[in-house]
């Protein structure tokens, strides 16, 4: 197993010890991509749904939030193109009776010829050491030019088969790369069929198909359709934002690397409404912002853009930030330029005049959109990705003294602050610490554990990263003050009990995370 493969299951198996994310109905030996978050993992996520909030809301002055039904009329999605064009390519094999997306077929043949790029550049790198010139290698080395070349090739053709939706020379391209199963090496495929990726179910009162509803596969319809209740209800002038956060459900057909892909998953989604012609420099605006918003969580070489050559059926420019996952570069959150089509999809299908009129220019029309949209389960994997560390204890030489620690930036960890008795069965130590939870847990996320020894106690609340663990010892009861310990310096300090609020606050603030502290 590869380091990155054991570091990724390491870290899924942290998010089920420390109660972050379980299998969803597990004693039935599970529902295959679907997930349920732990005690410690609903604080997180409620508490990055806050910050990406106030970041998208709070701090703007021309966004405003809502919160919109998972079920819609079903126009809604006729008018938006899901009925018709929200497809996946999907193949069988025969042999394996295994189900694959077919592009995702292709773009892993293009991975394995990627990796001998990587290969080649890392041993160039060695023979050169410092005087390597990266950028020259890779447009001058005939044969690292070549495998580009293959992959650009290949892409392209995948790119125009699924534009043209002709899923006959997306089969043929498989056949004429040789993709085998991965699974036993069969190369025996049925043909490739479009497979619409919406759940949908039936409502109770009409049969047919009259009473067919979809679980929504984006949030952002649910924007479009209120548009005009919000603009009117606020008096917003263009340009201005409609912010929302709720799930979302796909019938994804290949469902892999934990919570990356789920059939029902969340959506962090912001729709920003502005004057046709405009597009251009709010699509580039709104690129530029969303990625310094994810450099405020994690380093700058982590992160990447990845123009579509693909374009979604209401796009006219897209863009995907990636996060390198423990298995590697992966969208993270797309930024759409998704011109008028929606709306003027609604206005069509419902007969409705949906459009703005510009007191600027005294013409009514209907605005285009640039939209931000961003996985809350993916932002979540990628958070614990980052925060996730194993490191030799500070202050301690040997090197096999480490510690497994989840460095969360305070206004993101699930608890602030951790309550620990040194002695569970004094009555006066008890009293003491459970006096000061009472005190504190009315303004900071508190735990109270006396469960085990304190280096045991120290241990698990770095793994779920408690920023500060609070220690009541015989000394407490003399000098009314308790042992402060920070999670990554491990320095020790005392502090009064009638200061500790004053200390912790001001560190555990989302207010640090939005200011950039
Ligand atoms: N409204 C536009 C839209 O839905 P998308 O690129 O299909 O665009 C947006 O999805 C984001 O939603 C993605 O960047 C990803 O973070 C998240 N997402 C999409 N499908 C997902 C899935 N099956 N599981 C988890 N997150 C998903």
């Amino acid at each position: 197993m590869s380091q990155q493969d054991q570091k990724f299951k390491n870290l899924v198996a942290h998010c089920k010890e420390y109660g972050f994310i379980y299998q969803s109905s597990e004693v039935y030996d599970g529902l295959a991509a679907v997930y349920d978050y732990g005690p410690n993992g609903v604080l997180l996520k409620n508490n990055i749904k806050s910050y990406w909030w106030k970041s998208m809301v709070q701090m703007q002055e021309n966004i405003v939030g809502i919160d919109s039904a998972i079920f819609m009329h079903p126009k809604t999605w006729k008018a938006s193109g899901h009925v018709d064009a929200f497809n996946d390519p999907l193949i069988d094999n025969k042999d394996s009776k295994k189900r694959y997306r077919a592009d995702q077929l292709v773009e892993g043949y293009c991975e394995k010829i990627q990796k001998k790029i990587d290969k080649e550049v890392t041993k160039a790198q060695k023979r050169f050491g410092d005087d390597f010139d990266k950028d020259q290698y890779l447009s001058t080395n005939p044969r690292v030019v070549k495998y580009q070349e293959d992959i650009d090739g290949i892409m392209k053709r995948m790119a125009d088969a699924m534009t043209a939706d002709n899923m006959v020379a997306l089969k043929e391209l498989i056949e004429e790369l040789g993709i085998a199963d991965p699974e036993n090496g069969s190369k025996n495929w049925t043909d490739v069929r479009q497979f619409n990726l919406m759940f949908n179910t039936q409502l109770g009162n009409i049969s047919g198909e009259e009473g067919k509803l979809y679980l929504r596969p984006e949030t952002a319809q649910g924007i479009f359709v209120n548009f005009l209740n919000v603009q009117k209800t606020t008096r917003q002038k263009l340009p201005f934002g409609i912010a929302q956060i709720g799930k979302a459900f796909r019938n994804e057909i290949v469902a892999r690397q934990f919570i990356f892909r789920m059939r029902e998953f969340e959506q962090m989604e912001m729709q920003f409404f502005i004057k046709p012609g405009t597009q251009k420099d709010w699509y580039d605006y709104w690129k530029k912002t969303r990625l310094e918003w994810h450099k405020g969580l994690h380093d700058a070489e982590k992160l990447r853009y990845h123009d579509h050559d693909n374009l979604a059926h209401y796009a006219d420019a897209a863009v995907d930030i990636e996060f390198q996952f423990p298995f590697g570069f992966r969208e993270l959150e797309g930024i759409h330029s998704r011109t008028d089509f929606d709306l003027s999809a609604h206005q069509e299908v419902s007969g409705r005049k949906i459009q703005y009129f510009d007191p600027k220019s005294n013409e009514s029309y209907v605005p285009y959109v640039v939209e931000t949209s961003i996985g809350l389960d993916r932002m979540f994997l990628a958070t614990m990705a980052t925060a996730l560390q194993t490191e030799m204890v500070p202050g301690q030489d040997d090197p096999n003294n480490t510690r497994e620690v989840l460095k969360l930036h305070p206004a993101l960890a699930p608890i602030k602050c951790a309550i620990l008795p040194l002695k569970k069965n004094d009555e006066r130590i008890v009293a003491l610490a459970k006096s000061v939870f009472n005190k504190l847990r009315g303004s900071i996320q508190c735990m109270y554990d006396d469960t085990g020894s304190i280096g045991k106690l120290y241990r698990r609340q770095d793994a779920i990263g408690t920023p500060y663990c609070l220690t009541i010892d015989f000394d407490s009861l003399e000098d009314n003050c308790v042992t402060v310990r920070d999670r990554d310096s491990l320095v020790q300090e005392r502090v009064s009990i009638d200061e500790l609020k004053a200390k912790i606050l001001p560190s555990v603030d989302m207010g640090n995370l939005l200011e950039g502290k």
